[in-house]
This record gives structure tokens, sequence and C-alpha cells, in this order.
């Protein structure tokens, strides 16, 4: 079975959708399953934030049909979107799916890695999961990114945590602050600060009206499934007898 996983720049249900994806991947199945991941230009850098992208090639390891395609490499036209109008995967996913990703597919627009992907699969006539991160009404609690509490921070002038990136993505002062597109979200400047003012913490987040009508559009296009939860692609695997 080939699997397209498409990842956009949602930080909301990313690292569930990971564990999703690698469990499935480290699954003991009849069938062998191959999953090629397609990824949003903000979803390369959100990735990246929370210290996942790494860790994508333990799902696909570069393989023919285990790729990993980033929308950058793709450029405009997405040709190895082409491979669903040759009906080469037996299903799609999107998870997490930015509010942006949602209205542009609510809409039939193609003009993203993402969309194009959706887009080639639906007139194939492959099944289109999608995990939008604003698909209900009320709130919803959301992981952030490593940033530094301004109020627990004293400014050291030795500051292990800027000294000792890897990536140079710690800077200024007295106060530094963190370059969220250079941080890969490794946690060793949250181990070295003794004052705990580094971390990702969590904040409430309430979907939009406009974007929970825009999954209620994708509800209703035929091919297209929402799913509440990253964990609930487990029912589509299930279902085709899996495991
Ligand atoms: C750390 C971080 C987390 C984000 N999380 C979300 C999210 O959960 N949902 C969302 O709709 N947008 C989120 N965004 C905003 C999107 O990345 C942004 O709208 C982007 O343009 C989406 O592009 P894409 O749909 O092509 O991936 C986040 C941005 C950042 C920097």
């Amino acid at each position: 079975m080939k699997i397209a996983w498409c990842i956009t720049g949602a930080g909301h249900f990313l690292k569930e959708s990971y564990e999703v994806f690698r469990t499935i991947k480290n699954e003991k199945l009849e069938t062998e399953i191959k999953i090629t991941i397609f990824i949003s230009n903000a979803g390369v850098e959100v990735l990246r934030m929370y210290g996942i992208f790494d860790k994508l090639k333990e799902i696909s390891n570069g393989d023919y049909m285990a790729e990993i395609f980033t929308e950058k490499e793709q450029g405009s036209s997405s040709p190895k979107a082409g491979r669903f109008s040759l009906r080469k995967y037996d299903a799609v996913v999107v998870s997490p799916a930015t509010s942006n990703t949602v209205a542009k597919i609510a809409y039939g627009i193609a003009d993203s890695l993402v969309t194009n992907v959706v887009s080639l699969a639906t007139k194939a006539c492959i099944p289109v999961y999608i995990v939008p991160t604003d698909g209900s009404p009320g709130k919803v609690n959301s992981e952030m990114p490593y940033s530094i509490d301004r109020d627990k921070c004293r400014g050291c002038d030795d500051c292990e945590p800027r000294d000792r990136c890897e990536r140079d993505a710690i800077y200024g002062a007295p106060i530094p602050q963190i370059d969220l597109l250079r941080c890969d979200g490794c946690g060793l400047c949250r181990e070295l600060c003794p004052y705990d003012a580094i971390n990702g913490g969590v904040v409430e987040i309430k979907a939009r009206e406009i974007d929970i009508r825009n999954v209620d559009v994708l509800r209703k296009m035929e091919g297209i499934t929402i799913l509440e939860r990253p964990e609930h692609f487990f029912f589509f695997v299930k279902k085709e007898n899996l495991c």
C-alpha cells in the first residue's frame, strides 16, 4: 500500500501526526506500506522548529515511493504531484492541515505542493483524508516552539544556551531572543538554562468562524474525508485489513 502524507505549516497536531505515521511505518503488517512525504514551505519551517524534520527519514527512507518532497524543490508546478494522475497512491492524508491550505482547497486553488496533491488526487478518485487544525468551534491547546521567558531570563553575560546553540539561533543581549527560522527544536538551550527561562509552553487558541466554515465546505466535497484527529487515520489502515 502506498500512502502520500502531506504536512503543512501547523504546530497543532504536528507531533501527533508524526507519531501516527511512525507507528504505521513500524507496525508489522501483511502488506508493506510505503509513505511518501510532501511538505509545504511553511511545513518545512515548522517541522524544524518542533525538532521533527530530521526524524522524517525514519518514516520515508528515500527509496522510490518513500521519498520526502519539499515545496521548494518542487517549484511552482509540483511535477511529482503528477504521480496522483497516474494513480500511484492508495490514499492521501493531509495532517496537520493549516487553515490556509484548507481555505485554498475549499475554493479550488491549487498553487502549492499540497493543494496540487489534493487537487490531482481527487481528480484521480484517490481518497483524501484531511486533519484540519481549526475544524471545530471552541478552544484548543496548542504547543508552541521554544521561546525565552523575559521574566525568568537573567540576561547572563555568559549565556550558555546562546553560546552553545549549534545553529546560532539565539541572538541579542542582555535578554536574548530565538530566531525560529534557524532553530531546529533540539532542546539543548532549554537544558542549559539554569533559570528555566526557555520553554515551549502551551497556548489556548480559538478557531475562527471562517476556518470552521471552510472545513464544512471540504466535508461536502467528493473524495474528501475530514478527520478530527490524526489518530483517526488508523481506522483507514484497519479498514484496509492491514493491521
Ligand atoms: C510555530 C507555528 C505554528 C503554526 N501553527 C499553525 C496551526 O496550528 N494552524 C494554522 O492554521 N496555521 C499555523 N501556523 C501558520 C502557518 O504556518 C501559515 O499560515 C502558513 O502560511 C501556512 O502555509 P501552508 O498552508 O502552505 O503550510 C503556524 C505558524 C508557526 C510559525
